[in-house]
């Protein structure tokens, strides 16, 4: 079973601008891009960074350290130095316009 939790209202995300937001001690990134919501766990798997501080680019983030981007569909890595890919997390959003609920379960990787 999976339990979504709102994280945040569509109006607090900013066209690829990450938010960071926790879930159950779970951090995570979230991403508004290309009209769609995505879900990636916060933490970069070369090293502890926080891949929200990174820039976001077709569909993709960027660790700001040393350059691997993940893919925010898959987690997975484009390319080194980063090898092995990040939790990605089912994300549901609630109602309709600025004030529609973002949800996103950490039970449950996607
Ligand atoms: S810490 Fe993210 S690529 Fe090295």
């Amino acid at each position: 079973m999976s339990a979504f939790v709102r994280v945040a209202s569509l109006a607090e995300l900013e066209e690829d601008t990450p938010k960071r937001v926790e879930v159950d001690g779970t951090p995570i990134s979230l991403v508004r891009t290309a009209g769609e919501v995505f879900a990636i766990y916060d933490i970069c798997s070369h090293a502890n960074v926080s891949l929200s501080e990174g820039e976001v680019e077709d569909c993709a983030i960027e660790c700001w350290l040393h350059g691997s981007s993940f893919d925010l569909r898959t987690g997975k890595p484009s390319g080194l130095p980063a090898t092995q890919p990040v939790p990605v997390y089912p994300v549901k959003i609630e109602g309709e316009g600025p004030d529609a609920a973002v949800l996103v379960s950490v039970t449950q990787e996607s």
